[in-house]
């Protein structure tokens, strides 16, 4: 017996428990699964064969370009367990009426809590040490035994050691929840964004410098700004060049921000001393040059897996959705 007022969202790779069930929603919406990121066309055809399939969510990694929008006119939502969208064609999206959710504010703590343990981590040489510690080499403490920079100083130990100043590239929700947290550190923190938050910059004395400006003065740069055709590339050859000798550098936004052979270069010329990076340009594949560099730290797009953040990601990805092909007020954020 087949329910004819019956709708379907198209779940595409897992979700976290409670919400990785097959099942039926209160709504009446059902929840059906792939097992995985399909290709445009695999999807376009998997979609076709069930005309109750009302929406789609998708992680980061499932493509969704105009072809998508084009060819299955029964979609009305596409839920992204993620808050960057730059896997979705958004202007296909606007121009065939279809509603994009993200999960943008439940992760803004994981991952500026990430871009912190990549900061201190890395530039504190942890990886190394473990590596080190677990080898069997280990022959005791020393004093020249991977020493990394300090960040900054409660007390004046040195008069010739000056305030460190971090410089933050994007200050949307996670590039402000990593700001905040600086300030247990005595740096100087400054940022760069395309809107100017004044009222921010007062209260918590964060200072704004225009790009170029932020990259020849920052001691750390973390880099927090979404990927969008306009900010394909932002760090391109020139720019990291501009980049103080010795500064280090973090990526939590996405690994296309930043001309990676240009970074590879100015790492193993010895220009920056080294950089912890959570995103890749090819994701997953990480170039071999970079891994044999042990001055970076590598970690595999975990900036927001913690078990209440991708439960939250995962509740609101599914809520989303269903208030949409419910015809209701929608609920969770859209981006269209
Ligand atoms: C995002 O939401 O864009 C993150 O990269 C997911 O971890």
């Amino acid at each position: 017996m087949t329910n004819k007022n019956l709708k379907k969202i198209l779940v595409l790779d897992e979700l976290c428990p409670p919400y990785d069930q097959i099942k039926v929603l209160e709504s009446g919406i059902l929840l059906v699964k792939e097992p995985g990121v399909l290709e445009v066309d695999q999807l376009i055809s998997r979609v076709k064969q069930d005309p109750l399939i009302k929406g789609i969510i998708c992680s980061l990694t499932q493509k969704i370009n105009e072809k998508v929008f084009q060819e299955l006119p029964q979609i009305e939502v596409i839920s992204n367990i993620a808050v960057g969208l730059n896997n979705i064609d958004l202007e296909a999206a606007k121009k065939y009426g279809v509603r994009i959710a993200h999960t943008p504010k439940v992760l803004s703590d994981a991952t500026a809590d990430l871009a912190w343990a990549l900061l201190l981590g890395g530039s504190r040489r942890l990886a190394e040490g473990d590596r080190l510690a677990r080898s069997g080499e280990w022959k005791g403490w020393a004093v020249n035994q991977l020493l990394g920079p300090s960040l900054g100083f409660t007390e004046n130990i040195d008069q010739n050691l000056g305030q460190k100043r971090l410089g933050i590239i994007g200050l949307g929700q996670i590039g402000q929840a990593i700001a905040r947290r600086a300030q247990g550190f005595n740096l100087d923190v400054c940022y760069y964004n395309r809107t100017r938050y004044v009222e921010l910059e007062q209260s918590y004395s964060w200072g704004f410098m225009d790009l170029d400006e932020l990259l020849m003065q920052s001691d750390y740069i973390i880099l927090a700004v979404a990927l969008a055709p306009e900010t394909y590339h932002l760090l391109n050859r020139t720019r990291l060049n501009l980049m103080k000798p010795n500064a280090y550098l973090v990526n939590v936004g996405r690994g296309p921000l930043l001309d990676e052979e240009a970074l590879i270069d100015c790492l193993e010329s010895g220009h920056l001393s080294g950089a912890a990076l959570d995103v890749y340009e090819y994701e997953p594949n990480i170039p071999e040059r970079l891994r044999a560099l042990s001055q970076v730290t590598l970690s595999p797009h975990l900036g927001s897996a913690t078990f209440e953040t991708r439960q939250a990601m995962s509740r609101l990805v599914i809520e989303s959705a269903e208030s949409i092909i419910q015809g209701k007020e929608p609920c969770g954020y859209f981006a269209i």
